[in-house]
């Protein structure tokens, strides 16, 4: 939530700091603004709404210098608009901040610097940062912001910019992700890499507590105590066109699209040369040490909570060790019950959720091994846990997740049928098996996306509705969450997913003549009792859309419309059945003039509890 960009260099800085902002707007889009130092005087210039409307109020008059500071915004404390728009100064205007996250003592803080005559413009926890620094500047730009650091509370990625230090930047950062891109004769500062890898591939990522200086031709980076910190250079290995819509209207359709590779990436350096078993150079686990846990968590939030789902749902079935799943922010409150024999599984895509990484430190306080599965090299989730596991995604731009959620569907399966190899809890022909089907799915991935114009049909047809109902049972139930969760995040539409069972326990109510259904019937121990319960709908009159195997001869009779997905085994099929609800979802928000990349009020990386 938030982007923040900083620049130091010889070029102009307002350049860089629009084009990088554009680049991070999927992090918040409610307000934008930018800050930039001609080496005498700072100019701020901010702006309420996209950063369209910022780029056209300063661009017959573009703020001169070649140092600055920039920030979108996703509205914590202070509805949006100007006022509360980052950056934000001091009285006077010699300190200029931009910050990520929240400053949960800023009322007091607040009060203590008012009652010294401090004059307050907005109504953001971020404003006391930039007079705290007035008040405790000493002439040392650095040992003063440490003072401020020091009497902070919170989470934050922090850029400081001081008109009597005008050649550097200070940032620092808790729980809240920063990175600085090394330049020839000028360096940047961004939350997220595809603010700057236009520009260079070279970066350090800073960790919480550490404070770095940055100057256009060197960057000094110091612990909290203030000792140097030696860094390693951490080189992308994507370029800026990945982070490009490459022709796509938008990136989430671009990211739909790009399911064939995501999943071939994610998967193909983890098949053993005999095409039939699983590697992970990562985890080179034995059976002594999987054997050692008596259970395992999985914990996340969202789409990756869904994917969750799934992946308990292997891990049970395929290496026999019971799973708890929670959603990240329950989780850490409710005194689970965890030792030094408990696996805890974190998913995020961004690898930044800060419910997910405070979920994941609470494990490791309780004793717990701990194992990342994000799609985000050097993140905070990543970097945190014992061990991790990427998934091959590609950056994933667009506010609704698709590529990440089955990357880390195919990456738990993938860990399933390790943890059961080693555990002996599968044997070795079906493994081979499944191996065989796994190596299958990019192409039938491709094979999905090709059914596109049936499904564009629905969302006009069904746009307009208010209310859809998502039903299945067993692995389509957790896939039916998914497509609600899609459907409403985008389009607006009310959505609710029910395990098709539970119908008829309050929601059937709901069900009266012309409300859609979208009805998830592919699994074959349940399908009988899953055809009665679409039965029971369509006896409500309801408009039920199947979703069925491609062998299937019968979920026809009694449904208005089917979209039938590819052959495969049926343990790996919410790879393909999610396919059509997320192009559903995205047609549909189409249909309803929605902005689909930027849906209203979500944020890509939720980095505020
Ligand atoms: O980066 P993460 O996977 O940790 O993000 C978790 C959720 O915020 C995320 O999946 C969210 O639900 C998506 N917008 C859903 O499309």
């Amino acid at each position: 939530m938030c982007g923040i960009v900083g620049y130091v260099g010889d070029n102009q800085a307002a350049n860089f700091l629009l084009d990088g902002l554009a680049k991070l707007e999927y992090r918040g889009y409610d307000s934008a603004g930018i800050a930039v130092f001609d080496g005498e005087n700072i100019r701020v210039e901010k702006s309420v709404g996209r950063l369209a409307s910022l780029r056209d109020k300063v661009k017959d008059d573009t703020p001169v210098g070649t140092m600055g500071i920039g920030h979108t915004r996703w509205a914590t404390h202070g509805r949006p608009c100007d006022r509360n728009s980052h950056p934000h100064t001091d009285c006077h205007g010699d300190f200029v901040i931009v910050h990520n996250g929240i400053i949960e003592n800023y009322l007091t803080l607040k009060e203590e610097l008012q009652a010294k005559g401090h004059e307050f413009r907005s109504e953001t926890d971020t404003e006391v940062v930039a007079h705290l620094l007035e008040d405790v500047y000493n002439g040392d730009f650095e040992a003063s912001v440490r003072e401020v650091l020091r009497r902070i509370e919170g989470s934050y990625s922090l850029v400081f910019m001081s008109k009597a230090n005008p050649d550097c930047l200070i940032c620092s950062k808790q729980d809240n992700p920063l990175i600085i891109g090394l330049g020839e004769g000028e360096n940047f500062v961004a939350s997220d890499i595809p603010a700057i890898i236009a520009y260079t591939r070279r970066n350090y990522i800073l960790n919480d507590g550490e404070l770095a200086i940055v100057k256009k031709d060197s960057v000094w980076i110091s612990n909290r105590q203030g000792e140097p910190v030696t860094k390693k250079v951490f080189e992308v290995t994507w370029n800026a066109e990945a982070a490009e819509k490459g022709g796509y209207e938008h990136f989430m359709l671009k990211e739909i699209h790009e399911q064939p590779k995501a999943v071939r990436d994610t998967m193909s350096a983890r098949i053993g040369k005999d095409g039939k078993s699983i590697v992970m150079d990562e985890l080179k686990w034995t059976s002594e040490f999987v054997n050692s846990f008596n259970k395992m968590y999985i914990i996340a939030c969202g789409t990756a909570y869904n994917a969750g789902l799934v992946g308990k749902y292997y891990l049970e079935k395929l290496a026999r060790i019971p799973v708890e799943i929670d959603v990240a922010s329950e989780f850490r409150y409710r005194d689970p019950i965890i030792d030094e024999n408990t696996l805890v599984i974190v998913v995020s895509q961004s690898g930044e959720t800060i419910d997910t990484l405070a979920a994941l430190k609470e494990s490791k306080r309780l004793g717990a091994k701990t194992l990342a599965v994000t799609n985000v090299v050097g993140s905070s989730i990543a970097r945190e846990a014992d061990q991790v596991i990427y998934t091959w995604a590609g950056p994933e731009i667009a506010v609704a997740s698709t590529k990440a959620y089955t990357t880390q569907i195919v990456l738990m399966f993938m860990l399933s049928l390790y943890m059961g190899e080693l555990k002996g809890t599968i044997p070795a022909d079906r493994v081979a098996e499944l191996v065989g089907e796994l190596q299958k799915l990019p192409t039938h991935v491709g094979e999905t996306l090709e059914d596109v114009e049936p499904i564009k049909t629905f969302a006009k047809q069904y746009g307009y509705n208010d209310d859809v109902f998502y039903i299945g049972r067993s692995l389509d139930y957790h896939v039916a969450l998914e497509g609600s969760l899609k459907l409403k995040e985008i389009s607006y539409i009310h959505a609710e997913a029910y395990a098709a069972g539970e119908l008829k326990h309050g929601t059937l109510a709901l069900i009266i003549e012309g409300v859609p259904v979208i009805a998830l019937a592919t699994q074959k121990d349940v399908y009988e009792k899953t055809l009665s319960n679409i039965k029971e709908v369509k006896a409500r009159d309801a408009v039920v859309i199947g979703i069925a195997a491609f062998d299937d001869t019968e979920l026809e009779k009694y449904v208005d419309h089917v979209i039938k997905v590819p052959k495969t085994d049926e343990l790996l099929i919410p790879i393909l059945t999610v396919i059509p609800l997320q192009l559903l979802a995205y047609y549909a928000a189409i249909t309803r003039g929605c902005d689909v990349d930027k849906p209203r009020n979500l944020a890509k990386s939720v980095t505020v509890e």
